[in-house]
């Protein structure tokens, strides 16, 4: 987890760093800090908390310099406070350090550069880079080879950034196992340029309009005026800048109050982007993924959180329309086993940010297993997007909130549009069929509008239950995800512990639960599990438990069987189903967390990208 950022370049650097600080806040925010160079040395502020306690400092005691780094930190090792912030020190203050990852032998160097003298200011693992680096310079090493050897000294996985107090105008960049990207901007009339570091897109923005991803062993030193030399294992590299697609306006509030408002109202231009990417004239167009498809008789979803109830309805989708045998795996469990890779076998990982580290983990045993592995992902230029054979984007947009909402539909409607295309290599998809599941889909994005436009059910709800201490989840079928990821929602920004359950389980135990405190949330669509989910319904109306049904608005059994219904409309595929369901949920949770005084963008003890175990 963890952001980092660098800026050099004619403006001061400062306000160019907590923009893009404020950008990758989604990564972590127990504490944040900078640290600018200038001819005086190194100038570093840092606060514990929120960003806004670094800009308050900043505005009491701003600093100086065109060049700098920064960084906000979600904590591994030692407690968020503001010895523990970045960037970290030598004792010297001749280097200042920002880092994301963990340095798994900390321990060990911590002590080694005790034994030599070195004097620690903080718990975190981070430190011993500093402290590394400036004994190396004292050694005789120049700036870019202290950062070379320390690369062979550190074991775990990190991108950082330093910079030196003796070359004020040069920030040297590694990477091994966590991601990050090195910004310019256009070239100026005399040639010079902009240049950023950061460890994601959104916090290149404005000022960069190229970027090139560090691949790890990298190592990048950044002059001014613009000058940016990568080596890799000691040889020169080039690096290959592209154009920025994403534009400032796409990370920005704009008139919401948070991103994830934002993000759930986006959701019908983003089912649409991703269908018209992937359908002309009514036909499916398949993604060139240089597989044979038709081959392929095993599927293992790799996922973690969100992405996983995702991939739980991509296994319904391709056991109904391809025929094939999935497995649906956490990854953090997959990692840990010798999964057994047979002929036949393809692996799927779905991510949102594509830097989950424990997908990327499955993604790299299933690759040493031989085992072709496709990415369905939204950050094309992630890790896991780089290293899979074959990638569907999901061309949602930048998704900053940390729970994820667009993401998770256009996960759904991707993993859909997949399943067709395996049906399809099979000879198992009629043309017949292929145009009506693709006018379902086409219908999806007006639905998805509909349903939204109406939240009043919603906000009664939130009104009436956003003290309960619990609430439960139940669904059937293509619902039973649908039921865990409105659980997980909640949980996550409104702090309420809440379980998801396939309503047919509820009885063999989690039914005690029920008093007329509970709220128990069906989801009950039109489908063909309707009349099994009103049995369900009954059971605990039975028990006097307070029930919300999700389904149609205009189903008078529904009605009569609960205290509330969160209206969502029909999908004209049952498959389609969970992604009007969900809709409901995301703003029940977000109503619930705003009443409870949550920050629905930034919950406690989260981060989007979980880049450690
Ligand atoms: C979603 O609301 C969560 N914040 C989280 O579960 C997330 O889905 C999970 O960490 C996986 O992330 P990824 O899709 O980027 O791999």
């Amino acid at each position: 987890m963890c952001g980092i950022a660098g800026y050099i370049g004619p403006k001061v650097a400062a306000p160019v760093l907590t923009v893009a600080l404020e950008r990758l806040k989604y990564r972590g925010y127990d504490s944040a800090g900078l640290v600018t160079a200038t001819a005086d040395g190194l100038h570093l502020r840092r606060a514990e908390g929120r960003l806004r306690n670094l800009q308050e400092k900043l505005e009491r005691e701003p600093v100086s310099g065109h060049v700098g780094i920064a960084h906000t930190r979600w904590a591994t090792h030692g407690a968020p406070c503001e010895r523990n912030a970045h960037p970290h020190l030598d004792g010297g203050c001749t280097v200042a350090v920002v880092h994301n990852g963990i340095i798994e032998n900390h321990d060990h160097l911590r002590k080694e550069l005790q034994a030599g003298g070195a004097v620690f200011a903080s718990e975190t693992d981070t430190e011993v880079i500093p402290h590394l680096l400036a004994r190396l310079r004292r050694d005789g090493l120049d700036a870019r080879a202290s950062v070379r050897q320390a690369c062979t000294l550190l074991e775990g996985s990190y991108a950082f950034a330093a910079i030196f107090a003796d070359e004020p105008e040069r920030i040297l960049v590694a990477r091994k196992g966590s991601p990050v990207l090195i910004g310019r901007s256009r070239p100026a009339a005399d040639g010079s340029r902009e240049l950023m570091i950061a460890s994601d897109i959104p916090a290149l923005l404005p000022h960069a309009q190229e970027m090139a991803i560090l691949d790890d062993g990298d190592i990048a030193d950044l002059r001014a005026p613009g000058t940016v030399e990568v080596e890799h294992d000691g040889a020169a590299k080039i690096p290959v800048f592209k154009r920025i697609e994403v534009t400032a306006d796409a990370v920005d509030k704009g008139a919401y109050d948070s991103f994830m408002a934002k993000e759930i109202a986006e959701q019908p231009a983003v089912l649409a982007r991703l269908l018209d990417s992937r359908v002309r004239g009514g036909r499916l167009v398949e993604p060139d993924l240089g597989l044979d498809l038709k081959a392929v008789n095993h599927i293992v979803f790799l996922a973690c959180g969100t992405s996983w109830h995702a991939s739980m309805l991509g296994k319904r989708f391709l056991e109904a329309l391809a025929r094939v045998h999935v497995e649906v795996d956490i990854s953090s469990e997959y990692r840990y086993r010798n999964p057994v890779a047979s002929g036949g076998t393809l692996v799927v990982a779905i991510s949102q940010s594509g830097e989950t580290a424990d997908t990327l983990a499955g993604v790299r045993l299933a690759k040493s297993k031989f085992l072709p592995v496709v990415g369905l992902v939204n950050v094309v230029t992630s890790t896991i997007a780089r290293e899979a054979d074959g990638v569907l984007p999901l061309l949602a947009g930048p998704e900053i909130g940390v729970a994820s909402t667009k993401a998770y539909t256009a996960q759904v409607l991707g993993l859909f549009l997949f399943a067709m295309q395996v049906a399809r290599a099979k000879g198992l998809l009629p043309e017949a069929e292929e145009l009506r599941l693709l006018a379902a889909c086409a219908a999806l994005p007006e639905l998805v509008t509909a349903t939204l436009a109406d939240e009043t059910a919603v906000v009664e709800a939130a009104d009436l239950f956003a003290a309960a201490e619990a609430t439960v989840f139940l669904g059937r079928g293509g619902e039973h995800p649908t039921a865990l990821e409105g659980a997980l929602k909640l949980k996550e920004i409104a702090y309420i512990a809440a379980s998801g359950y396939p309503a047919g389980e509820f009885k063999h135990g989690p039914i005690a639960l029920v008093s007329r405190h509970l709220p128990v949330i069906a989801l009950c669509p039109r489908d063909a599990m309707r009349e099994k989910m009103l049995s369900n319904i009954q059971e605990v109306r039975a028990r006097a438990g307070r029930i919300i049904g999700v389904g149609a608005g205009d189903d008078p059994q529904l009605r009569d069987l609960c205290d509330l219904v969160f209206p969502v409309r029909s999908a004209p595929e049952d498959l389609l189903q969970p992604i009007l369901s969900i809709l409901p949920l995301q703003r029940y949770a977000y109503h619930v967390a705003q009443r409870r005084g949550c920050d629905v963008d930034q919950p406690r003890n989260l981060a989007k990208s979980v880049t450690v175990e």
